[in-house]
């Protein structure tokens, strides 16, 4: 996630650029730059921080004349958020400037390739290579900008949306995109670059949105041309005429981000395993893992630390971990185990999961862990964030940015980092046999496509949401995997409706919450085929016997939960420990509907912030 914006045509192109950068920026930002062509030279500046920060540093760096221009929010997900690692980049001519959105996955690999060829790098960023890729396809090719940037986007592997252009011919910019957005607004004798419309529906709502694998070349006073990146087939150009206002175009046409976000999930967690999982060749590689694996491998105890919903993901890591690796896990409210004494061992690795990568109280608990010897090792959804700077290793969720406070995608690729890290040390230690190994692999391969299946009923919640908008009371039940669910089920509902509801371990209602139970008393039980289906049809009954209202989140086609419950939700069927990916989902959406018809502010609940810097 991050904000590209181009501009070639007859106006000037740095207030169009600027102005574009600043309507992205709810797209996630850690730093921002702009290249410009001024009819001679390229001049370009970018700095960490905020378009704002730009604005300032580039206005006293160059000369803002000039009718091409690109520009770059960033969200780094190689290379920390600093000056150098901003873009856009030069390719070691200086001839190329490009910007990215996305993660060139095999960049490493292309960048030694280069390397042996002289060239050389100044970022961090997989971007870099990119720019250096195309630059040594024109050279060696003998071929134009656009021909060079089709042959290297096919040496790739990864996510893009890119614009770039070039000094020797400098009345073109050449776009292409996979796997993350890019549209083209279509002006009179001029064209508009970026991620969504936003930064051009105030010029003109003639748009092109590109579509996977396909790339432009705008020319100014030129027909735009698109092809197919992989067989060179033109493309005939569709242009929309848009009707989205500028806050739609930022919610991506929903009413709030929350829900923006719960739709982004089978994306972020793709793109969370992107890279890291070769699930055909049994392959899983982490940086940080992998640069630790001996201390991860002989621990004798993992703690989780985190607070929220990060503990709820947590609580699914410590299911996930013992059933996998075999492995001694305590999950720790971050808030109590800064305050406790707690024992740690030097041979206990300390997790800790911070969306934000700034909450106050995990932060405190990491420090105090460290003090005592252990290895933490972080799980951030923010690159450069306190935290994962303060952590001995890590691994980033690619969620991008998450606007929404009640936390949706971040969960799920937090589950998803965890479940990645369970599989190699289980894989590692032997504790999972090599044909359970492929199969979790290509599982969690299938996991995005079943999320968008468990979302396709989510015009069966809004009923279910009208009928119980006026409950004073939820109860949410799960046993095993999802007993964490439930309690991440009832957080939703409690920090966007204000609605009470408590999350149990569905066995425990007969210690006490069964008195809860009456007409009134809406219970939603996660009654998935697999983690002891029958024990849970048994709960349902003992709150059916009581006049309790139940909401069966089930597996599809399942009809005995159907026969007792009142409601039914379907999910796919998956692998157990994968079963919290998609059993959140109708809970997320659930809350999100009865948040919106009791009229709540959905994003910015009351006495919430989304990230707790405070103790
Ligand atoms: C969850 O919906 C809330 N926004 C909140 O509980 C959040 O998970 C908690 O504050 C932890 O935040 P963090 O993941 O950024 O550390
Ligand atoms: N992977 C690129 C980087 O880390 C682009 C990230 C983004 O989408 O902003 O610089």
């Amino acid at each position: 996630m991050c904000g590209i914006v181009g501009y070639i045509g007859h106006r000037e192109a740095y207030p169009i650029v600027l102005k574009g950068l600043k309507r992205l920026e709810y797209r996630g930002y850690d730093s921002a730059g702009i290249a410009l062509y001024d009819g001679e030279k390229i001049k370009l500046s970018k700095t960490k921080g905020k378009v704002a920060d730009l604005e300032e540093r580039l206005e006293k760096e160059i000369s803002t004349n000039g009718t091409i221009a690109i520009g770059h929010t960033r969200w780094a997900t190689h290379g920390v958020p600093n000056d150098v690692n901003s873009h856009p980049h030069y390719s070691n001519s200086g001839d190329l400037v490009i910007i990215h959105n996305g993660i060139i996955e095999n960049y490493d690999s292309l960048r030694k390739e280069l390397e042996k060829r002289g060239y050389t790098f100044t970022s961090d960023t997989d971007t870099e290579v990119l720019v250096n890729l195309i630059e040594d396809v024109q050279i060696n090719e003998k071929v134009k900008l656009g021909k060079a940037v089709q042959i290297a986007l096919n040496q790739t592997i990864g996510a893009y949306a890119i614009a770039v252009f070039d000094i020797k011919k400098p009345n073109e910019i050449v776009v292409a995109r996979l796997g993350s957005p890019l549209a083209i607004g279509i002006g009179e004798d001029e064209f508009f670059i970026a991620s969504d419309a936003s930064p051009f529906i105030e010029y003109t709502n003639n748009a092109i949105y590109l579509e996977d694998g396909e790339m432009a070349v705008v020319r100014r006073g030129k027909e735009i041309k698109i092809r197919k990146i992989k067989n060179d087939r033109k493309v005939a150009p569709y242009i929309q005429e848009l009707q989205l206002n500028l806050e739609q175009i930022e919610k991506g046409g929903y009413d709030h981000f929350m829900m923006k976000e719960i739709y982004e999930q089978p994306d972020a967690i793709s793109d969370t395993y992107r890279g890291r999982m070769l699930a055909a060749e049994g392959i899983i590689k982490m940086a940080g893992v992998d640069d630790n694996l001996a201390k991860l491998l002989n621990a004798k105890r993992i703690i989780i630390i985190a607070c929220g919903t990060s503990w709820h993901a947590g609580l699914v890591a410590e299911y996930i971990f013992e059933e996998l690796v075999r492995l001694p896990v305590e999950v720790e409210y971050a808030s109590e185990f800064r305050y406790r004494n707690p024992v740690i061992h030097q041979d206990d690795v300390v997790i800790a999961i911070s969306q934000s990568g700034e909450t106050a109280d995990t932060m405190a608990a990491i420090k105090m862990a460290k003090e005592q010897g252990a290895f933490v090792f972080g799980v951030c959804n923010v690159v450069g964030s306190s935290i994962s700077r303060e952590t001995h290793a890590g691994a980033y969720t690619h969620a991008g940015p998450e606007i929404g406070v009640a936390s949706t995608k971040a969960f799920t690729t937090q589950i998803t980092v965890l479940a990645l890290i369970a599989l190699k040390l289980a894989e590692r230690k032997g504790t999972i046999s090599n044909s359970e190994f492929y199969s979790y692999l290509q599982e969690l391969e299938r996991i995005p496509a079943k999320v968008k299946k468990a979302l396709t009923y989510n015009d069966q919640i809004i009923p279910i949401a009208k009928a119980y908008k006026d409950a004073k009371n939820f109860l949410y039940l799960g046993r095993g995997f999802n007993f964490p669910v439930a309690l991440e089920g009832a957080l939703k509902l409690k920090e966007i409706s204000y609605i009470h509801a408590e999350g149990y371990p569905a066995a425990e209602m007969k210690h006490g919450p069964i008195a809860l139970i009456d007409e009134h008393m809406p219970v939603v039980v996660i009654a998935t085929k697999k983690g002891h289906y029958d024990k849970v049809v048994s709960n349902i009954q003992e709150i059916k016997s009581r006049k309790g209202k139940i909401i069966g989140i089930v597996t599809e086609g399942d009809v005995t939960v159907r026969e007792l419950a009142d409601h039914v939700i379907e999910i796919p069927e998956t692998e157990e420990f994968l079963m919290p990916l998609l059993s959140t989902i109708p809970l997320q959406l659930l809350s999100y509907h009865i948040a919106v018809l009791l009229d709540k502010n959905v994003d910015q609940p009351r006495n919430l912030a989304k990230s707790v810097t405070v103790e």
